[in-house]
């Protein structure tokens, strides 16, 4: 006996919609502002950062206006800070500074804590951007 069967679904990939980047999952530029507000605030109030604070300019909000921005592209959002910086990358920004391992240490104990005291979710997701951020600062490190 001869039986129809209907045929299967076409198989395809093609989706309306971009798959949400890890910042859209964190919550987008409210929580990278909240993560580097604490990280300013951390790094401006405890003595444990104050070599990693003398490095930088007596008025931090530039700073605050700018990392958010740049982790915003770095975590597949928005790149207006790219835009706005043709050329700037990791290499060029730092290469004014001489960054011994003590210093990238504090950078990167700064963030963790920062990104913990805020506690974006999903937790895996800020876990993880607490590990990429502090393996790069620790990699900055020289002596
Ligand atoms: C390893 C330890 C690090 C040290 C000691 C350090 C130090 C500095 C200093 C002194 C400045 C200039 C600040 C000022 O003008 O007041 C700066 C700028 C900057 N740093 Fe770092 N940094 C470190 C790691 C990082 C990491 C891991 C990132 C990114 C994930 C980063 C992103 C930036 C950006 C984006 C700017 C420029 C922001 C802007 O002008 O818009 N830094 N850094």
């Amino acid at each position: 006996m001869h039986v129809q069967s209907e045929a299967p679904p076409p198989v395809t990939n093609e989706t309306t919609t971009k798959p949400a980047t890890p910042f859209d999952r964190l919550g987008g530029h409210a929580t990278m502002e909240a993560i580097c507000n604490r990280f300013y605030d951390l790094m401006d109030s405890d003595p444990a950062y104050a070599e990693l604070r003398a490095m930088h300019a007596a008025d931090l909000a530039p700073m605050r206006k700018g990392l958010p921005l740049f982790l915003a592209g770095w975590a597949g959002g928005p790149r207006d800070w790219f835009e706005a910086n043709p050329g700037r990358c990791m290499m060029s920004l730092h290469a004014p500074f001489t960054i011994n391992r003590a210093v990238a240490g504090q950078w990167a104990e700064a963030m963790q804590r920062a990104i913990a005291d805020v506690s974006p979710e999903p937790p895996e997701l800020a876990r993880g951007l607490s590990k990429a951020l502090s393996d790069l600062a620790l990699s900055m490190g020289r002596d």
